[in-house]
């Protein structure tokens, strides 16, 4: 309700551009598939810091999103200038509420469902969604958030099986689809506070190279969605497993598919496959802050970071 733009301008939407620094550009990410899937729409996302020097090619049909925490990174704010004369035509809220550490974690699951819901009103829109689909997406959303706090309550359970590996130091985080913007997420989350080398990876595309840095010191955190990738994911997990890797899956409620592949299985309630990476990212930022504090640091205050970046 709170976007302001004119539903006859949005109707006209060819193109969805979406730009942001660090976690928002991957809240962004997640937002790409959920905005082509429900709206048909084909999106861009692309990091704020290389967008704007890109000469970005935007016509009247192009819907520009700018996914910012703050309000005030100035690489967004200045992409987004670029783009158009104000700094923008309408703005949607998160309203997550502050959010004192510098690591992103309420906001980004806050971006992620407004993101959500702007793809639905713009399939609702474009004709894609039938009113009465578009009701049942939205209450799939908003239904998440009981599953979210659900899924906190497993913290115990979690800590239970990766207490041994809180002080290794390579992790490597692969998912496939909208699971593997969440890597990547997950991957930032274990750099920004435990300061050891994290990569995030397609898990497809580990055969075209990174495989070759997998030993039995890595540690592989593997995305398994309950979704159509599912048996290619664990073929991946296969060719992991091959190399000598600890694997860690996070899978969802039920499925066995990592029992027999995995070192430690973290589970997360099912839910539809679109909203997964909104459980699956929990896990992974509460990793995060474990090996941060198993090693003596500031959760809060993570070195050489800012909550807000306003240099170039
Ligand atoms: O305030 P913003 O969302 O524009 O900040 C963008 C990034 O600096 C921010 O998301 C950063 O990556 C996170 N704090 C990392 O956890």
């Amino acid at each position: 309700d709170q976007l302001s733009i004119d539903p006859y301008e949005l109707q006209r939407i060819r193109k969805v551009v979406i730009i942001g620094c660090g976690t928002s550009y991957h809240a962004g990410l997640v937002g790409r598939y959920l905005i082509e899937h429900l709206a048909r729409i084909p999106v861009e996302v692309d990091v704020a810091s290389e967008y704007r020097y890109r000469d970005p090619i935007l016509d009247a049909d192009t819907l520009v999103v700018g996914i910012s925490q703050s309000g005030e990174s100035l690489e967004t704010i200045t992409a987004l200038r670029e783009c158009v004369a104000s700094v923008a035509d309408g703005v949607l809220y998160t309203r997550a509420g502050p959010e004192i550490s510098v690591a992103s974690t309420k906001t980004h699951l806050a971006q992620v469902g407004a993101l959500g819901m702007l793809a639905i009103y713009l399939g609702e829109l474009k004709g894609v969604l039938y009113p009465d689909e578009a009701s049942r997406r939205r209450q799939e959303l908003i239904a998440m958030a009981e599953l979210l706090r659900a899924t906190l309550d497993r913290q115990s359970q979690w800590r239970a099986g990766i207490g041994d590996y809180l002080s290794r130091e390579h992790f490597f985080f692969i998912g496939r689809n909208l699971l593997y913007p969440v890597a990547m997420e997950g991957a930032l989350k274990m750099k920004e506070l435990s300061y050891i080398a994290a990569e995030a990876y397609p898990a497809g595309e580990l055969k075209h190279g990174p495989i070759a840095m997998l030993d039995e010191q890595a540690v592989v955190v593997a995305l398994l969605g309950d979704d159509r990738l599912h048996e290619k994911m664990l073929g991946n997990i296969e060719e992991v497993r091959a190399r000598g890797a600890t694997i860690l899956a996070v899978a969802t409620d039920g499925d066995a598919g990592p029992d027999e592949l995995a070192d430690i299985v973290l589970r997360v309630p099912k839910s539809e496959a679109l909203w997964s990476p909104l459980l699956m990212v929990l896990p992974l930022q509460v990793m995060a802050g474990w090996m941060a504090q198993a090693r003596g640091y500031d959760l809060d205050k993570p070195r050489n970071l800012a909550k807000t970046v306003t240099v170039e």
